[in-house]
């Protein structure tokens, strides 16, 4: 198969996004045939259903980047038992119109970090529920809930090596899902 394009889309805005260091750096520890490119969803308006006849230029972007791509992973941040406002925001505008998402059918991936002990555990298992809604094939299995502690990345933004193992072996069986499903 030629070079797998995965699009990534992290669920921080934050500069030093924790969850953006974790998408770079399992971006590093996957196989060279597959590339990841971190998607913008800063710029998209607040989803108003008025719009869908006439989707601002960032949301058109954002959806042909997704239509592009062989699979989503999702990196998220978990605010509040749940999924971050600016990713539910992304998600909701790429659905529509309605007919018209361009989620249905791509392979998804779900992992995140955060400073709490359970890793965004909450946040991942809403993520679940809007992605088996949005008719996309969604890895089980290994789940990753990263606990953000010292340590977890290396100076040059690489995975530590606590975590460089079991995030390899994540990446790989993520990567071998979007091939399946290709
Ligand atoms: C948080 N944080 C947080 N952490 C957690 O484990 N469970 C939670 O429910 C929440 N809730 C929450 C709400 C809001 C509004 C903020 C700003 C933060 C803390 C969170 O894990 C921490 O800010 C991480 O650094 C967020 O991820 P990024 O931005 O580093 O990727």
């Amino acid at each position: 198969m030629a070079q797998l394009n995965i699009a990534v889309i992290v669920g921080s805005l934050r500069k030093d996004s924790f969850n953006r260091q974790l998408a770079t750096g399992l971006a590093r520890l996957a196989p060279p045939d597959v590339k990841f490119t971190q998607l913008r969803i800063d710029d998209l308006p607040l989803y108003n259903q008025d719009d869908d006849g006439q989707q601002a230029a960032s949301v058109v972007r954002l959806k042909g980047e997704i239509k592009a791509a062989q699979g989503v992973l999702f990196v998220t941040a978990e605010y509040n038992r749940s999924i971050p406002g600016v990713l539910k925001n992304a998600i909701d505008h790429a659905s529509r119109p309605y007919g018209q998402s361009a989620w249905a059918g791509k392979p998804a991936g779900v992992i995140g970090a955060s400073v709490g002990a359970i890793g965004t555990a909450m946040s991942q298992q809403h993520l679940r529920n809007v992605l088996a809604y949005l008719d996309m094939p969604t890895l089980g299995q290994p789940e990753g809930f990263i606990h953000a502690k010292d340590g977890l990345f290396d100076a040059d933004g690489s995975i530590g090596a606590a975590s460089r193992e079991f995030l390899r072996a994540w990446v790989t069986k993520y990567v071998d899902w979007v091939k399946k499903h290709n």
